[in-house]
């Protein structure tokens, strides 16, 4: 389903992913750990065709990403590929249910259509009664499984999600978890999960460790091999050959998109305006 060879990516100096060579089944549920600044971020944006590798080849459900034209690649991306993002990032002015529909609508979907899809998503979260609802209505568990309807909407073949339960307490943590196997048992989607989780990660079919942008291990379904002491490890304290390296460059992109427009789109909202108009 996803074919990942020779990936490499820098920022300025900065060598972020060293040569990444990965195969993700279709329908298997793999997750990624790794200390923080490991490139794992960067590996899921580079995966889900928000950014873009210096070098390597990308296959997704069959298709050569690397060559598809910028305006292809948004379309692609709308119909194969769905975000979760740790905080959520729902539109605050819209309900729930608006919400879950906006990525079909901007995928070209009926204003019906995507209204039905958006329902049955809601009904499969039991979450029907919050349609209505805005996100400061609702609950930090309920944001996120409304964030993972949205997601689902446009029924893609693929999930990335950037540590989605890092925000939740523990047992919207383990229903959100619970979620995503659910899921995939009832639908068959490939679910890629960027986790410091370890629970989570063990639940997975394949656990792939990430280290100072390289692979340095996968294991199936088995906890990490080397447990963090904290949940969130330390950031990694540079060696004393690197202070006389210039800084990295800032950051050359955009923030992340709520809904991953194209990168000339106004913003989100009001994109969403009009689509609801
Ligand atoms: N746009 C950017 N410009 C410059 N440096 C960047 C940019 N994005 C990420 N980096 C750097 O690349 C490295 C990897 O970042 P990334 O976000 O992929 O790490 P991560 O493994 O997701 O970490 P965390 O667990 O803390 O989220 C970090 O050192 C970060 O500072
Ligand atoms: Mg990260």
């Amino acid at each position: 389903m996803i074919h990942l060879r020779n990936i490499h990516k820098s920022f300025g100096s900065l060598e972020v992913l060293k040569g990444i060579d990965l195969d993700i089944a279709a329908g298997e549920v793999v997750s990624i750990v790794g200390p923080s600044g490991a490139g794992k971020t960067t590996l899921l944006q580079i995966m889900g065709t928000l950014d873009k590798a210096d070098t390597g080849s990308i296959v997704i459900n069959g298709s050569d990403v690397t060559r598809l034209s910028q305006k292809a690649l948004a379309r692609f991306r709308g119909e194969q590929i769905g975000f979760v993002f740790q905080f959520h990032q729902l539109l605050p002015e819209f309900t729930a249910l608006e919400n879950i529909m906006m990525p079909a609508l901007i995928a070209g979907r009926s204003h019906r259509e995507s209204r039905r899809r958006a329902e049955e998503l809601l009904a499969f979260m039991n979450l029907s009664d919050r349609a209505d609802h805005k996100p400061a209505e609702l609950s930090g568990g309920e944001k996120q499984r409304i964030a993972v309807a949205r997601a689902l909407v446009n029924k893609p073949a693929v999930v990335l999600a950037d540590e989605p339960s890092g925000s939740l307490d523990s047992a919207n943590k383990a229903e959100l978890h619970r979620l995503f196997f659910d899921l995939r048992d009832s639908l068959g989607q490939t679910f890629v999960i960027v986790t410091h989780d370890e629970g989570l990660a063990a639940q997975t079919d394949r656990t792939i460790h990430l280290r100072d942008g390289l692979v340095v291990s996968q294991s199936a379904g088995a906890p990490s091999p080397e447990p963090l002491t904290s949940p969130l490890p330390e950031p990694e304290v540079p060696s004393l050959e690197d202070t006389d390296a210039p800084m990295p460059e800032p950051p050359a992109t955009e923030p992340l998109p709520d809904l991953a427009p194209e990168p000339d789109t106004p913003s989100p909202t009001d994109t969403a305006k009009t689509y609801l108009a």
